[in-house]
């Protein structure tokens, strides 16, 4: 019996790598999958270190701008992983549009399932890093993307997502993770998060490490190991029909509660110690380091967005890693690992 497939995109990357390497903890049976992976760089040393995180493993070359390729593969697909681009509307327009056409050609047998990561900045506040008071904090178990406002930040992806998840004629089994700033180093193939690179980058720049406004909004955080095992067990959900997704489909996953300027702080003063920047600590950024204020990183970065993940709890997932490590702890030493890539 020929068996079932996974077509997953993004699976080189920080988040892919890691639950692709403990992919087999959490299927039916060790290897019961056949995964197919879109790959723009489809070395030999790439497939090779695909191969090693899960066997049974091939590779299609292509790009997220390859639609034609990702309709026509995630057709072929009982399973569509999306840990590449969470702001990328035309690929996730793709992904719908060839399980929907396998939806509609086998209408007698189970949905297609597709697993979206996507991000928490859908309930940023956009206070642009000022202090709040008494910031909203969310759970999921009420959450409806539908009903938030149209231009957060991830809504051209949210919402087809969310409509092929909910109509009555040929659905999708969507599921969308929704997580915080990912930290922690990796055991995949990518083993920093973006943002960690993203603020030594403007921080060398700058000559110091800085905040987007004051700084004074809170995040929530998990734990890369975390937001694998959250993907990981929302997919058993889905493959043993214990979730159905549609409007239950989103899931945000984040547990802690840092300041914006706790962690660019520690940044400085890493940063200080190996002479890349001339100040120690933080302050805020001229908006030529940061764009200009409500622009996308400062939704992602300056708002307050504090989760509870009560929809993960619900399916027996335990942030282990987040709880063992917070944001900040090992924030030198992913900044170690960063700088020597
Ligand atoms: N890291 C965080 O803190 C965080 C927080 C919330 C949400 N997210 C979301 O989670 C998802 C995964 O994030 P990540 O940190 O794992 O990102 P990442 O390390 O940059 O990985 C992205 C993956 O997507 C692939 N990819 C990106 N653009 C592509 C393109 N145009 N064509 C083909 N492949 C492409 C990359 O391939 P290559 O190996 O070739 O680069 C890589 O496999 C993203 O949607 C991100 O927005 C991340």
């Amino acid at each position: 019996m020929t068996k079932p497939v996974i077509f997953w995109l993004g699976a080189t990357g920080y988040v892919g790598s890691e639950a692709l390497l403990a992919l087999n903890q959490y299927l039916p049976q060790p290897d019961s999958h056949h995964i197919v992976s879109l790959v723009r760089d489809a070395s030999p040393e790439k497939i090779s270190a695909l191969q090693h995180l899960y066997s049974d493993l091939e590779v299609v070359k292509g790009t997220l701008d390859d639609g034609d390729l990702i309709t026509k593969t995630a057709e072929q697909s009982d399973v569509v992983i999306n840990t590449a681009d969470s702001l990328h509307p035309a690929s996730v327009k793709a992904i719908l549009a060839g399980l929907t056409a396998r939806a509609k050609s086998n209408a007698s047998t189970p949905a297609p399932i597709y697993v979206h990561i996507s991000g928490i900045s859908i309930i940023s506040d956009r206070c642009n890093g000022a202090y709040v008071e008494h910031p909203k904090e969310w759970s999921d178990k009420d959450l409806d993307v539908t009903k938030l406002p149209h231009d957060a930040v991830h809504m051209e992806c949210e919402l087809p997502i969310a409509e092929a998840g909910r109509r009555v004629d040929h659905p999708i089994r969507t599921f969308v993770l929704n997580p915080g700033l990912i930290y922690g180093i990796g055991a995949g193939m990518q083993r920093t998060t973006f943002w960690v690179r993203d603020w030594i980058e403007k921080a060398k720049k700058a000559s110091y490490s800085g905040t987007f406004g004051e700084g004074a909004n809170a995040l929530s955080h998990i734990h890369v190991h975390d937001v694998a095992s959250a993907l990981l067990v929302v997919l058993r959900a889905a493959l043993t029909g214990k979730a159905q997704g549609g409007k239950d489909c989103n899931y945000l996953v984040g547990v802690s509660r840092t300041e914006q300027r706790a962690f660019a702080k520690v940044v400085g003063d890493c940063l200080l110690g190996k002479k890349l920047v001339k100040e120690a600590g933080c302050r805020p950024w001229p908006e030529d380091i940061t764009g200009p204020k409500d622009n996308l990183w400062w939704r992602i970065y300056a708002g307050n967005q504090i989760v509870h993940p009560n929809r993960l709890y619900a399916l027996g997932w335990e942030p282990t890693e987040t709880k063992k490590q917070g944001p900040i702890d090992g924030l030198p030493q992913a900044i170690d690992v960063a700088l020597n890539k």
